[in-house]
């Protein structure tokens, strides 16, 4: 059967057909340029072997690719500062401290007259420090602030004669810090007095002193008892919280 073709004179007849088809597979087969045959082997183990010693390598001195290489497990952040916004929610800043920072801006409205270091002016406004009016009880501070004053007054010695504008305008809350801070920061507080006025003791104030119309008088004031205290329950400094 033997087609007398050379191409197939090197094969057994009958696989002519077999080699025919593979012919044009061969001719478009592309050669390699020189240079660029496969590597061969033994490059492509030495490869592997090497790139498994690295991998190796790594795991036992990078921690075994654990991230606490990188993440320094005692940082911790900077606390953000935090502000009591009078809800008594603080952690970081003792209650009495926040709630005495906003009695001190409340005593801004106080300043020009009492001045910042609550000493008054000779003959003009009174002083609040050793002021017995200051040093005595909640019950006629909250009077005095809710009210005002009118009239003479004597107070330390000395007699003045003035108006003291009522501040019942201003907030139970804002009221209760400012007379705190007035207490705390100027005044002689009584042992075991820690000189805070919450907020539900002048809401008693106001009502207990409801019925009065305009300023107080001093004999007004002077039928408040000297050591009547406001009624409320005394709190934990730290926290707010009542006790
Ligand atoms: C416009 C000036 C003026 C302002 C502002 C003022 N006071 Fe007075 N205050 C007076 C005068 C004047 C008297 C004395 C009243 C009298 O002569 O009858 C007085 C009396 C007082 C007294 C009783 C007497 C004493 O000195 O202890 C207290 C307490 C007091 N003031 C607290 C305050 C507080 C707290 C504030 C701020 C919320 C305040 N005052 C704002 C003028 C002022």
């Amino acid at each position: 059967m033997s087609t007398g073709d050379d191409r197939n004179l090197d094969y057994e007849s009958g696989t002519a057909s077999v080699v025919d088809m593979h012919d044009s597979v061969r001719r478009e087969k592309i050669l390699q340029p020189s240079g660029a045959e496969s590597l061969g082997l033994f490059p492509l183990v030495l490869c592997g072997l090497v790139l498994i010693a690295g991998g190796g390598f790594l795991f036992k001195n990078a921690n075994g690719f654990s991230d606490s290489t990188y993440i320094n497990s005692d940082y911790r952040p900077d606390p953000k500062p935090v502000t009591d916004d009078g809800d008594g929610e603080a952690e970081e800043v003792a209650w009495i401290d926040s709630w005495m920072k906003e009695g001190k801006k409340v005593y801004g409205n106080c300043a020009a007259c009492h001045q910042p270091t609550g000493t008054g002016a000779p003959g003009m406004f009174p002083p609040l420090t050793g002021s017995e009016w200051v040093d005595g009880g909640t019950a006629r501070l909250g009077a005095i602030l809710v009210h005002g004053i009118n009239g003479p007054m004597t107070v330390a010695g000395q007699s003045y004669n003035q108006l003291m504008p009522a501040w019942g305008t201003l907030s139970d809350k804002k009221i209760a810090q400012v007379i705190t801070y007035v207490r705390r920061e100027f005044g002689s507080l009584p042992e075991g007095d820690d000189g805070v006025v919450t907020t539900e003791m002048v809401a008693a104030a106001r009502d207990m002193f409801k019925s009065q119309s305009g300023p107080f008088t001093e004999a007004q004031l002077k039928a408040i008892p000297e050591d009547k205290q406001l009624p409320g329950a005394k709190v934990d400094l730290q926290t707010g919280d009542p006790l």
